[in-house]
């Protein structure tokens, strides 16, 4: 059974259908990529998934179970987090206070949510920066923030959106690393990325959308390949090595 059950979603801004009966399943355990140009739905896909926008038409499912249009702090209880692609760390919150409040979505116990801010801060490398101000931190550091924000609300489901846009190539780096630790951590992700030196390597599938809809969908060696991917996205820029 998949984890997460994307089925005939569509989402419309006044004209423009920006998912446009989109469908899509993520296995357990492993890491889905989801391509395409700017303006092809990625972000607006995410939202549904997490509550922040109803759906029109179509159903998600997580577990088997329906979560279709429930709050987002309810499907966030259900197990997915996210972040966003433009961070929303609390500026006057500390890295430490910013983790704790993930943490306080699964207790009422300030002290266990401390704990818990603590052993991710380790795991995200943030022991040192737990004391800085949300405000003060270079963007890789917002980007880790909220990835730990995320994991401290324990999810079983990742929605990571453009986790990696503005990093250094060393940073990069160390981002792919982390996700990979999350991910043996038993974690499973969909992964919105436009930089396909990263997504491509990580990414057991890909899913690829353009004008709100899903155009190829495979493994990255053969998504990479796909004519109609490679024309409407890709161009010249990647090509599959293995
Ligand atoms: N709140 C909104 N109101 C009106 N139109 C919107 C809204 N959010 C998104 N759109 C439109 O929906 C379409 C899909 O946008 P979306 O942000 O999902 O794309 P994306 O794939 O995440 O792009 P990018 O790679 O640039 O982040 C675009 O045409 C966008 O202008
Ligand atoms: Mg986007």
């Amino acid at each position: 059974m998949s984890l997460l059950e994307v089925v005939d979603v569509t989402k419309r801004f006044g004209g423009v259908i920006a998912n446009d009966n989109v469908s899509l399943a993520v296995a357990k355990g492993g890491i889905v990529g989801l391509i395409g140009p700017n303006g092809a739905g990625k972000t607006t896909l995410f939202k549904c998934i997490a509550g922040s926008y109803p759906v029109e038409t179509g159903r998600i499912l997580f577990e088997g179970r329906e979560i279709t249009n429930l709050s987002p702090d309810r499907i966030c209880r259900e197990g997915i987090a996210r972040t966003f692609q433009v961070t929303r760390v609390f500026r006057d919150l500390t890295v430490l206070e910013n983790v704790v409040v993930g943490a306080l979505s699964r207790t009422n116990s300030v002290t266990l949510a401390r704990r818990r801010a603590a052993e991710i801060l380790a795991l995200t490398g943030l022991v040192q920066k737990s004391g800085q101000l949300g405000r003060n931190l270079t963007i890789a550091d917002k980007k880790r923030v909220e990835l730990a924000r995320a994991l401290a609300t324990q999810p079983r489901m990742l929605l990571l959106d453009e986790v990696m846009a503005g990093l250094t190539p060393k940073e990069v780096k160390e981002a792919v690393a982390l996700l990979r630790a999350i991910l043996e951590r038993g974690v499973t992700m969909l992964l919105v990325e436009h930089v396909m030196e990263v997504v491509m390597p990580l990414a057991d599938r890909i899913v690829v959308l353009h004008n709100g809809r899903k155009i190829a969908e495979g493994p990255p060696a053969q998504v990479a390949a796909d004519p109609q991917v490679v024309s409407a996205y890709l161009g010249g820029r990647y090509r599959a090595t293995r």
